[in-house]
């Protein structure tokens, strides 16, 4: 038996001035599951995280708000803790970087990487705000793409045409805090010498280590460059007051910026848990230690974690990490997570709306692999799989047997523990267990389900059900019925790190202690009774997911700055004309402009199968790309005599997911009031108008 190891693991700290969402939970979600394996298997292993709560945003957050700084870190403490406990994410604590302890080592460090000649201090020339007296992040500086012209578009790349370029490069800046255009100053800034030949050297070491994911590794060589190269740049680890955040010492009003103190919340809440619980913290943090630190992270954010942050740390007199491991993003249905098409989905809306999150956690594991490739959330294949896999593979195997063990034998079991089926099932621990090490989950899963496969096969064979009827007492019923529960604890067992309440629940229904992976032999024993089986977990119902989409997007429509509220539906209705003439309630040119009208071309128009009043259109809006929108006018016009005349579209309507497939915005349609929709007119301009043209 070899000593247990000593594991301090850690996720990203979520900024303090944002909802935990979807793409949030991948990250926490998998850090657990591998924290809770490493506990069922014995090893002392300990989970911390903290908010990251400096920084420009939070403190311009807190000020729109009319609340101090520490009253938002403090109610967003609240909401993440509550997020995280609903998707069953058991930190051992979770603290916040704004914190006495973070504040030591912060200095500690800063004092440290001083003495070795690391901080070196020089001017540089920045954007300030005259108006609201503060340097700009480049987040906070708008103005013209010097590329493609662009309006409003941020001090580093345009969301029109992509380039990236520098702030000072762009046309008519301007500060998106107060609206004044800025000017360039200069500021003393502190910068950590992150180009010096010794983090040079140590960073190829750390590098060519061999413990690095191999996408990992190989960004690492293309930031270090090769051999005698030197390409990395100073660390600017200042900023200026107003800063929400820790002041540097012996500088004057001058703050560590926020990415410096980030990675040390990771130490201020293992010092936390560690005066509160009674570890030692040098054990686990000292150079030299033996204890292994690994932290999780999105693939984004490898630089401040694989280059800077071991380099803080080795020349700060600490140990380094043991091992980074980065993953992908998310996509929802195979695209960016989306406000409008309300699969920006928010923690809590997936909790609210009656979602159980064991669901959520069961296929973000079947997707991950330990790698940095992105993962999707298809929404159809969530619902399916979810079906499938737990409750018609998993659930099933106890669903179909335990009721005959209570009726004809007083729950008691009685098997032979060494039966071919008990035998598969434990056969595959070793190699479960390695997956979840490897990260692997997705082959830990389909290596759980090919056991419930397999027993599936067996019990169907067998056929309890029919023994029952003829015998209802019949030793055999009771072997089989005592085996698959047997195999049934077993798979409970591998699906506990993802499954965590699920696996109380059965541990309870079966009667045995909490279950960890020295447990794996430890079998149901003969006159062992199980209690009466209750259900254990439901089947998704499609419109549950519906319902989700449906409240993520509903809370967008809510803001009026950012979409119109009314504009819900996608056809041409014509009580929708009728709604706004009769009114009478005038709207100001304002409202109006928030409409963006095009001309669109449609390029191709076919009938949806199984639609009676949908024709599928196909828009070309010149440079805007292409849309697809589904139109409520098959009763008068026929598709064919459609394609390629122009017509008039609401090109900012949120996209809307239909039984067909995506409606991306509205053709609109002239009709009588009372809504006959014999009588539909789409709209023709004159000639001359092009594709993508605006209408106003
Ligand atoms: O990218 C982010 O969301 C950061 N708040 C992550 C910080 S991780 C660590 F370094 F603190
Ligand atoms: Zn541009």
């Amino acid at each position: 038996m070899t000593a247990p190891r000593k594991i301090l693991v850690t996720s990203a700290l979520p900024y303090a001035n944002g909802a935990i969402h979807l793409g949030h939970l991948v990250e926490y979600i998998q850090t657990d599951i591998w924290v809770r394996f490493q506990k069922m298997r014995g090893h002392n292993c300990h989970y911390v995280c903290a908010d990251d709560t400096h920084g420009t945003p939070i403190m311009l957050r807190a000020e729109k708000e009319g609340i101090t700084p520490e009253q938002l870190i403090a109610r967003v403490h609240g909401e993440h803790s509550r997020d995280f406990a609903g998707f069953h994410i058991a930190f051992d604590n979770y603290y916040s970087t704004h914190s006495d302890e973070t504040r030591t080592h912060a200095e500690d460090i800063y004092a440290k990487l001083q003495t070795a000649g690391l901080i070196e201090t020089r001017a540089i020339e920045q954007f300030y705000d005259p108006v609201k007296e503060m340097f700009l992040p480049d987040r906070f500086i708008k103005g013209e793409c010097p590329k493609c012209g662009a309006k409003d578009q941020y001090g580093d790349n345009c969301e029109v045409c992509g380039a990236a370029y520098a702030p000072a490069e762009l046309k008519n800046p301007y500060s998106a805090v107060s609206g004044a255009k800025p000017e360039m100053r200069n500021s003393e800034h502190y910068f950590f010498k992150l180009s010096d030949p010794r983090c040079q050297a140590f960073l190829r070491e750390w590098t060519r280590g061999g413990q690095l994911q191999a996408e990992a590794a190989n960004k690492m060589q293309e930031w270090l460059g090769a051999d005698g190269e030197n390409k990395l740049s100073d660390w600017d680890i200042s900023r200026d007051a107003p800063y929400f955040g820790f002041r540097i010492p012996g500088a004057d009003n001058k703050f560590f910026y926020v990415w410096l103190d980030a990675p040390v919340g990771y130490m201020g809440s293992f010092q936390n848990l560690a005066n509160r619980v009674g570890l030692n913290f040098d054990e686990y943090w000292q150079d030299g230690s033996e204890t292994e630190l690994y932290h999780f992270i999105g693939k984004d954010i490898l630089y401040f974690h694989a280059l800077f942050w071991p380099a803080m740390l080795k020349f700060s007199g600490h140990r380094t990490p043991t091992n980074v491991f980065a993953h992908g993003f998310l996509t929802v249905d195979g695209a960016k997570m989306s406000k409008s098409r309300g699969t920006f989905i928010t923690a809590e809306s997936y909790l609210t709306t009656g979602l159980n999150p064991e669901w959520l956690r069961y296929y973000f594991a079947a997707k991950l692999n330990g790698s940095m490739e992105d993962i999707d959330l298809s929404l159809d294949d969530f619902i399916a799989r979810v079906n499938s896999d737990l409750i018609g593979k998993y659930i099933n195997i106890a669903s179909r047997c335990a009721g005959f063990l209570t009726k004809g034998f007083g729950g008691k079991i009685a098997f032979d523990a060494d039966a071919d089926l008990v035998a598969m099932a434990r056969a595959g621990s070793d190699t479960i267990a390695e997956c979840y090490e490897q990260r692997d989950y997705g082959r830990a899963l389909r290596e759980i389900m090919a056991i419930a496969d397999r027993a599936n096969g067996v019990i169907a064979s067998v056929a309890p059900w029919t023994i029952a009827k003829q015998d209802p007492t019949s030793p055999a019923l009771q072997a089989i019925c005592s085996e698959a529960l047997e195999v049934f604890r077993l798979l409970t067992l591998y699906l506990k790190p993802v499954l965590p309440k699920l696996a109380e629940q059965v541990e309870s229904f079966l009667g045995i202690p909490a279950q960890g992976w020295a447990e794996v032999p430890v079998h149901l024993t003969k006159g062992h009774l199980i209690n009466n089986y209750s259900h254990l977990m439901q089947r998704i119902d499609p419109k549950q997911v519906e319902a989700l989409v449906a409240a993520n997007r509903d809370s967008l429509a809510a803001t009026p700055a950012v979409e119109p509220k009314k504009e819900k539906k996608v056809e041409a209705k014509p009580e929708q004309v009728a709604a706004t003439s009769n009114d009478n309630a005038f709207i100001s040119i304002d409202d109006f402009m928030k409409i963006d009208l095009r001309i669109a071309k449609i390029a191709n128009a076919e009938h949806v199968e199984g639609a009676d009043k949908l024709i599928r259109l196909q828009l070309d809006l010149g440079a805007l790309g292409t849309r697809q929108v589904f139109a409520g006018i098959k009763s008068a016009y026929d598709p064919a005599l459609l394609i390629g005349r122009l017509t008039v579209m609401v090109a900012n309507l949120a996209p809307r997911k239909m039984k067909f497939g995506m409606s991306e915005g509205m053709v609109l349609a002239a009709s009588d009031t009372e809504g006959n929709t014999s009588g539909l007119y789409i709209l023709s301009p004159d000639s001359g108008a092009t594709p993508g043209m605006k209408v106003k």
